[in-house]
């Protein structure tokens, strides 16, 4: 049995995500891999414990050297218990976010050591790369007017020049490694769909 691909999808607030996360899903299995749908921080009990305990807004400040370790908690006993084992077995991983999002929004964001973060990133995950990591891009602005009135989570609710920092950090990123396609994700639901449609076609057509 080969190894399964592992795909992270990736972005700022209102961009789409839940959305296209459900397209890369079916294109998987339509491909006839199956397919482990998942998410961080979370995807077990115990981090989907610990997501809580992040994205709940609170009284007390959450230091932010706090904060990327216990990202890091989550995403370790995730790949443990949940990715590398489905990975093993065959199955294509589909992640709804993943390690790109702790330097964009820790490391970028929030202004925590890039050192740092390679260094947990060694250590939660040695070895494990994704094969594609979808990046849906959107002026933060944009996003913003999209996602009035909604619910936000404690990070969610951070001002734009934040927003602007995580951008940029996954601009870079993208363009420093290969596994990222880029999607501009400021057009038409549709025009987007069709982008997240291709690139998972694309993988398909490279796998056994
Ligand atoms: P979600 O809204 O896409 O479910 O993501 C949850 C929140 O967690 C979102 O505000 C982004 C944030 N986040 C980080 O700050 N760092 C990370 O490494 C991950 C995975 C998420």
């Amino acid at each position: 049995m080969p190894r399964g691909r592992f795909i992270t999808l990736e972005g700022t607030e209102g961009v789409g995500k839940s959305t296209n996360l459900a397209t890369v899903v079916r294109a998987v299995e339509d491909g006839g891999y199956p397919v482990v749908s998942t998410r961080e921080p979370g995807g077990t009990p115990l981090a989907e414990e610990i997501r809580g305990l992040l994205l709940g807004v609170r009284e007390e400040a959450v230091d932010a050297t706090a904060e990327l370790l216990l990202m890091f908690a989550a995403r370790a006993q995730h790949v443990a218990t949940v990715i590398e084992p489905a990975l093993a077995r065959g199955d294509w991983v589909v992640c709804d976010r993943f390690t790109d999002a702790t330097y964009a929004y820790q490391g970028g964001g929030r202004g925590e050591d890039v050192q740092a973060i390679a260094a947990l990133e060694a250590l939660a995950h040695p070895g494990l790369q994704p094969d594609l990591t979808i990046y849906l891009d959107i002026d933060p602005r944009q996003a913003a007017l999209r996602i009035e009135g909604r619910e936000h989570d404690r990070i969610e609710r951070e001002a734009l020049d934040f927003f602007d920092r995580v951008r940029r950090t996954y601009l870079e990123r993208a363009a420093q490694y290969a596994r990222f396609r880029t999607i501009d994700a400021g057009r038409s639901l549709d025009a987007v769909t069709a982008d997240v449609q291709r690139v998972v076609e694309e993988l398909l057509a490279r796998s056994p």
